[in-house]
């Protein structure tokens, strides 16, 4: 017969080897082993024959084979738990790490609040595209070639093919809806534009702009004003006043230059009205003739209004922002300012 000793080495033998692959090979485990009737009760029941002065150490090698014998089985004892390893609970309530969040620009933000004003009047929103010909941007506006009203803006060629131009405005959004939308039109049209400026605190080479235009039959004047005092104590507030100058731009006729009073100051004077107490936010008049005539409208049954204001000029009035070059060079402590906002 084996000795005490001896059966324990080849049982620990056969522990260490084993490794259950699910709950079913452990509780086979189980049984054999911790079982009433496994393997450790079975070799316990062996010290009655050890002789007296070896109980001592026989009793101590068992009792780590009992501890063995158990340990293995505790370790995957999770295979029980449908595969779930028990560790330290998990406390749900504790708040969760804050990942760091990006914010909106600023610019999308103010275009959105525009759109969205616009939207609440029944305004729909159109896009058209930042490369254009000069159909779009510049022929079909009531600005032939050699127009003096082509220098009003500097424009960028594209090299490729001498009739495209980085769009000089979003005014060439109104041509793509006149030619290809039926009447009534009123749409409101946010977009990146280009001008061939020096870059510095008041100027850029890209910016964003809004157009508005609404063409139906009895279109006036008094709703292009209606429209656009409406727009502006939305966005500035019910206080802000509204008046009008007298401007000139080849598609509309006539033409007007909006000023509002002035935000900051409230119409007393300060840098940002130029102690005017007057600040200018947009261009607009009635669609000139000549523009409905180019898209085949006639302009004796139809009229419209059309105005664009630059979304970066909205942003700096409405947060007093006064560098333009701030919009794009993406520093987190400058667009996170607007967080709350
Ligand atoms: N396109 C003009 C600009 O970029 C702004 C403008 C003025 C748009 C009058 C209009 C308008 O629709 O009617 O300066």
């Amino acid at each position: 017969m084996q000795s005490l000793q001896e059966q324990i080495k080849i049982h620990e033998q056969e522990i260490n080897a084993f490794t259950p692959a699910d709950a079913g090979e452990l509780e086979t485990y189980r049984i054999k082993y911790l079982g009433t009737k496994g393997i450790v009760k079975a070799i316990f029941g062996e010290m009655k024959h050890v002789p007296a002065e070896q109980k001592k150490e026989a009793g101590q090698l068992l009792n780590a084979f009992k501890q063995l014998a158990e340990s293995k089985y505790e370790d995957h004892k999770h295979l029980q738990d449908g595969g779930k390893k028990t560790g330290p609970a998990i406390d749900i309530s504790l708040p969760a790490t804050q990942l760091p969040l990006g914010t909106r620009h600023p610019i999308r933000m103010v275009e959105n609040e525009i759109v969205s004003i616009f939207e609440k009047i029944g305004f729909s929103v159109a896009t058209g595209p930042e490369i254009e010909d000069d159909w779009h941007n510049f022929t079909s506006l009531n600005m032939p070639e050699n127009h003096t009203a082509r220098d009003m803006q500097d424009t960028f060629y594209v090299s490729q093919n001498p009739d495209w131009v980085l769009r000089t405005h979003t005014s060439s959004v109104q041509a793509r809806i006149l030619e290809s939308q039926p009447l009534p039109v009123r749409v409101i049209c946010p977009g990146r534009v280009y001008r061939n400026e020096t870059i510095s605190a008041r100027a850029h080479c890209f910016f964003h702009q809004c157009e508005g235009l609404y063409v139906d039959k009895d279109v006036s004047f008094a709703d292009l004003k209606q429209t656009l005092y409406y727009f502006v104590t939305e966005m500035f507030g019910a206080d802000t006043k509204v008046r009008f100058r007298p401007s000139y731009f080849p598609f509309t006729e006539p033409s007007a230059e909006m000023d509002i009073s002035c935000t900051v100051c409230g119409g007393k004077g300060c840098s940002l009205c130029k102690h005017t107490g007057w600040v200018e936010i947009l261009g607009c008049g009635m669609v000139h003739p000549n523009m409905l005539r180019n898209f085949g409208i006639d302009p004796e049954v139809y009229t419209g209004f059309a105005f664009g204001m630059g979304v970066e000029r909205i942003t700096q009035i409405k947060y007093q922002v006064n560098d333009l070059r701030l919009y794009s060079q993406n520093d987190v402590r400058f667009l996170k300012q607007f967080q709350s906002i």
